[in-house]
């Protein structure tokens, strides 16, 4: 079923089984190891390498699914404590929905703070969870029920929690500590916090007077290999009868440093563009990637009307450099035509902060490779 249905082996923005996922299989060894041994762990690296695709290839294990409850919560887009139990009890609610066990039973009893949320579907007769954000009163109770709820799992629980340095920056100042002597406490659950704001990260785990000192193993992520990735690739296309060079896979690798989603994006579009019997080859790529960029443009048109005009002149200019390294030198200014140092400098720190460059041990870049092309060549 699934096999047909998949128009495109390259699946980009979802986890869909292991049929479309690469390798992995050390890491996913990694985290086996640290779960069953009951650590829990933090896994950090730079945004768009695959965090949260392994979190989701490894809950897809038959032998994890089969031991513990899994459940993933992304709190990227989060900025309060509110919020947090908010999606942290949809997340449990939603999971165990199609469970028939007496802990789901249990769900609304426990978790008082949710009961008003309790209704049946009309027309199904099945409970739902219909509970709004203002709903969440006194979060610290919610939080509260929802870690005894927790504790009288019939299973243990693995809870991943994406973005999780998001917590660092909520209006209320005592989250860390909070969360940190609920999770201490917590018998039955083991934790991934995973994050790709580095100095977030590190700082939060890393740092000893802060709350989650020490408290998880920490783990990184690199690129796939580009023989590994060059291998998965050749097998899709022939798969289904379709061809490739190899060169043309270690070329976008090699352009994109090997950073999965832009790998995948080019790949996906490079699939579409081979007939079936065909080979993709070399000069195929620009294509690709004008494809690519061009159904981009919309989300980029909007980010850009949003930016402030100085931070959107310096973005501009990195764009333009590629990697930036003396971004308040002489030189770098007057070629830009920047204001001052100190005012490129402050661009830049609102820059990093809202994800839109990341700097690496040659300089900054503009972390979007694809929006730096279009900036670049397009705009
Ligand atoms: N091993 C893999 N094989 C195939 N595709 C993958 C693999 N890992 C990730 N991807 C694809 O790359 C994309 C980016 O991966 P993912 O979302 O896991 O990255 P991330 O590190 O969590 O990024 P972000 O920091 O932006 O959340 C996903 O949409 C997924 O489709
Ligand atoms: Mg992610």
């Amino acid at each position: 079923m699934e096999e047909k249905s998949i128009q495109n082996p390259f699946v980009v923005g979802k986890y869909l089984s292991d049929r479309y996922f690469c390798d992995r299989s050390d890491e996913t060894e990694f985290l086996r190891k640290q779960i069953l041994n009951g650590r829990d762990v933090a896994l950090i690296s730079p945004r768009r390498i695959g965090k949260s695709g392994l979190i989701q290839h490894f809950f897809n294990q038959p032998d994890i699914k089969e031991r513990y409850y899994v459940f993933f919560v992304d709190i990227y887009s989060t900025t309060s404590l509110a919020e947090f139990v908010y999606t942290l009890g949809k997340e449990i609610y939603e999971q165990l929905k199609p469970k028939t066990t007496i802990w789901k039973e249990k769900f609304f009893q426990m978790i008082a703070s949710f009961r008003m949320g309790f209704k049946l579907d009309s027309y199904t007769g099945t409970p739902t969870f219909d509970l709004g954000l203002g709903d969440i009163q006194v979060p610290q109770t919610t939080l509260d029920e929802i870690f005894a709820y927790i504790n009288e799992a019939d299973k243990t629980c693995i809870i991943a929690i994406d973005e999780f340095q998001q917590i660092s920056e909520y209006a209320e100042k005592n989250v860390e500590a909070l969360l940190r002597t609920k999770i201490q406490h917590c018998n039955k659950a083991h934790f991934i916090f995973s994050g790709s704001k580095r100095h977030l990260m590190s700082n939060m785990f890393n740092s000893p007077a802060k709350p989650f000192y020490q408290s998880a193993i920490s783990m990184g992520l690199n690129p796939i290999p580009v023989k590994v990735y060059s291998d998965f690739a050749i097998k899709l296309f022939e798969e289904r009868d379709k061809h490739v060079d190899r060169e043309v896979i270690e070329d976008v690798w090699t352009q994109y440093d090997g950073y999965t989603w832009f790998v995948q994006m080019i790949m996906n579009e490079l699939y579409a563009l081979t007939s079936v019997n065909g080979t993709c080859q070399s000069p195929m790529i620009a294509e690709a990637q004008q494809n690519v960029i061009m159904s981009q443009e919309s989300i980029y048109k909007d980010l850009l009307a949003n930016l402030p005009p100085k931070q959107k002149i310096v973005l501009q200019a990195i764009a333009k450099e590629g990697v930036a390294r003396n971004i308040t030198s002489a030189k770098f200014i007057k070629k830009y035509s920047l204001n001052s140092a100190s005012s490129v400098q402050a661009a830049v720190k609102l820059l990093l902060k809202n994800d839109l460059l990341t700097q690496t041990d040659c300089g900054y870049r503009i972390y979007d490779f694809f929006l730096s092309e279009w900036l670049a060549t397009v705009y």
